[in-house]
């Protein structure tokens, strides 16, 4: 059973693992039972009772109530097992521990922000306690998508206007994937985040220390933190090379062309208005994608303009 989930299925890395990939196997096992059973009860029948002669006439048969009723009850028990199972997981999924420990979730054309109880909201990393339920409250700020760690097993949309949840338990310190599954837009497939799992005592230094290293840092520093944090750099290289949008490199102080032929000094307005309001002014070639991040304050927004100013 084993060594199957492990050639067909990513690493079991949460209590919802173990009965979730069994059903999968379960029901794999017996569809390929079923398959090569009745290919070879077909290839026997098609030889057995060939037509060997022009005039061989079929034997009328009307019906066998012993075989009829065994290949009705046989597969009907075998869907009631796959239902109640699946059924008993499901409720699993649903219903949350009532000790979890609380994280919200916000899905925003192309990040993940995860906030604490503190208030730390970090982003593209979501950092648990490891053997302990997490309960994740997720909501979108504007369209739908959608969480999904496959190693964990667990899958939500992620829509607007209304909270959903799913809730799992690690149990292994291993860094593990979080993928958008809604194709959401431009950059869905970079939508990308990772849950990092730590033992309890070190997930509560994790969490105190990253809000107050938060609030020490130099502004070139959080700038250049928020690029990555933001996903930022999922679209505009640091390094001059072509991407969605326009590269960092040398930006600040440049004369920008926008697609309406006029031209801009990029100056600390002009990277503000371009932060908060994408579509006012965009720059010539590029399309209008850029989702707002009116979200930043203005301690955030300083921060990341300083730190444009250093990449040249
Ligand atoms: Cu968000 Cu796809």
């Amino acid at each position: 059973m084993n060594r199957l989930s492990d050639f067909m299925l990513p690493p079991a890395r949460s209590t919802f693992a173990g009965e979730t990939d069994a059903l999968f196997n379960f029901i794999n096992i017996v569809s390929l039972i079923l398959l090569v059973g009745i290919t070879i009860a077909m290839i026997y029948f098609a030889i057995k009772y060939r037509r060997r002669s022009e005039d061989e006439t079929t034997p009328l048969i009307t019906h066998h109530a012993g075989l009829e009723i065994t290949w009705s009850v046989i597969p009907l028990i075998l869907v009631l097992i796959v239902f109640a199972w699946g059924f008993k997981g499901y409720m699993n999924h649903s219903t949350p521990p009532s000790d979890s420990y609380e994280i919200r979730v916000v899905g925003a054309s192309w990040r993940w922000d995860f906030i604490y109880e503190n208030g730390f909201v970090s982003t593209n990393e979501l950092h648990v306690p490891k053997d302990r339920p997490v309960r994740l409250v997720m909501s979108s700020d504007d369209v739908i998508h959608s969480f999904f760690v496959p190693d964990y097993r667990v899958k939500r949309d992620v829509i607007p206007n209304r909270y959903t949840q799913i809730w799992f338990e690690a149990t292994s310190s291993d860094t593990s994937q979080v993928f958008c599954t809604e194709y959401c837009g431009t950059a869905h497939s970079n939508m990308l985040a990772e849950v990092i799992v730590h033992e309890q005592s070190e997930f509560d230094d994790w969490l105190a220390s990253a809000a107050a290293a938060n609030d020490n840092m130099s502004p070139v520093e959080l700038g250049e933190q928020l690029i990555g944090q933001q996903g930022c750099a999922t679209c505009h290289s640091s390094d001059g090379s072509a991407g969605i949008g326009p590269t960092f490199q040398g930006l600040f102080g440049s004369e920008r062309t926008m697609t309406d032929g006029s031209t801009v000094t990029a100056d600390e307005n002009y990277l503000r208005e371009s932060m908060l309001e994408p579509a006012t002014r965009v720059v010539e070639g590029y399309q209008p994608v850029m989702p707002t991040f009116a979200q930043l304050n203005d301690r955030q927004l300083d921060a990341i303009i300083e730190y444009l100013k250093t990449i040249d």
